[in-house]
C-alpha cells in the first residue's frame, strides 16, 4: 500500500513560515503513524522532527493532528485512517519549535499552578493508604490523563487567553481535590475561582472530544465548579450560625 504523508515542516532557523512537504511511503505491514514517521525520518529525511518516547500511548509525547483529528501518533494506525493522503500537523495554539515539535511551556506552567500532587499533612500509614472503591470511582477517569496537551491545544479559550489554565490543569486539580488523601485547604484550591481558572471555560467541550484517553476534562471542570459552590454555601451557613 502506498501513502502520501503530507507533513507540516518548519525550522525557525531557516524558514520564514511553515509549509507542507509530501513523502511517498510504502509499507506491506500494519504500522502506526508514529512508526511511519520514524521510517520516513530514517529512510528519507533525517531532518524531520517529532516527539515520542513510550510508543504505547502512555507518555503523552506524541500528540499531533492527523488528518484533522487530534491523536497520539503511536496509537493511530495508518491503515485505519481510511485515506492514502495522510496530513500531519503539530498541535495548534502552541509555538512550533521545529516541524511537529511544539513548545509545551504554557501547558506545563498552567499545570504547575494547580500543585498537581497529593498535599497531605498526615504521616503516611505504615501499611500505605487505602482508598475505598467508591472514592476511586470519582477520580479514576482523571487519573488516566497522560498530559499529552491535546485538550489544551484544542481549547478555544486557551488559544485566545494565555492566562487561562486550560482543561488538563483544572481536571488534574479536580482529581487531587477529590482524593481523600489530599488535605489542601479550601483557600488553596479555591484560588482558581477566577476568569483565568474555573470560570474561564466556555463549556464548548472540545477538550472532551479530542482527549485520546477519554478523560473528559470538561467533566472535571464542571465537578470542581459544583464543589466550589457547595463549599461556599457551607461556609456562609457556618458563619451565620
Ligand atoms: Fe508515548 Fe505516544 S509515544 S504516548
Amino acid at each position: 500500500m502506498e501513502y502520501i504523508f503530507r507533513i507540516l515542516r518548519f525550522d525557525p532557523l531557516k524558514d520564514k513560515s511553515p509549509y507542507f512537504k509530501d513523502y511517498r511511503y510504502q509499507t506491506p505491514e500494519t504500522k502506526s503513524t508514529l512508526e511511519a514517521l520514524m521510517d520516513i525520518r530514517n529512510e528519507q529525511d533525517c531532518t524531520l522532527s517529532f516527539r515520542y518516547s513510550c510508543r504505547e500511548a502512555i507518555c503523552g509525547s506524541c500528540g499531533m493532528v492527523i488528518n484533522g483529528e487530534f491523536d497520539l501518533a503511536c496509537r493511530s494506525m495508518v491503515e485505519s485512517l481510511g485515506n492514502n493522503l495522510i496530513v500531519i500537523e503539530p498541535l495548534p495554539n502552541l509555538e512550533i519549535e521545529k516541524d511537529l515539535v511544539v513548545n509545551m511551556d504554557p501547558f506545563w506552567e498552567a499545570l504547575d499552578k494547580v500543585d498537581p500532587c497529593i498535599q497531605s499533612i498526615d504521616k503516611a500509614p505504615e501499611k500505605g493508604y487505602r482508598i475505598e472503591e467508591n472514592e476511586m470511582e470519582k477520580i479514576w477517569q482523571f487519573i488516566n490523563c497522560i498530559l499529552c496537551g491535546c485538550c489544551y491545544s484544542a481549547c478555544p479559550v486557551a488559544s485566545r487567553d494565555e492566562r487561562y489554565l486550560g482543561p488538563a490543569a483544572l481536571a488534574k486539580l479536580n482529581r487531587f481535590v477529590r482524593d481523600p488523601r489530599d488535605k489542601r485547604p479550601f483557600l488553596s484550591w479555591s484560588k482558581v475561582n477566577t476568569e483565568a481558572g474555573l470560570w474561564g471555560c466556555d463549556t464548548i467541550f472540545k477538550c472532551n472530544d479530542v482527549c485520546p484517553k477519554e478523560v473528559r476534562p470538561a467533566d472535571g471542570i464542571e465537578a470542581l465548579r459544583r464543589k466550589l459552590v457547595v463549599e461556599k454555601i457551607k461556609r456562609i451557613f457556618k458563619l451565620k450560625r
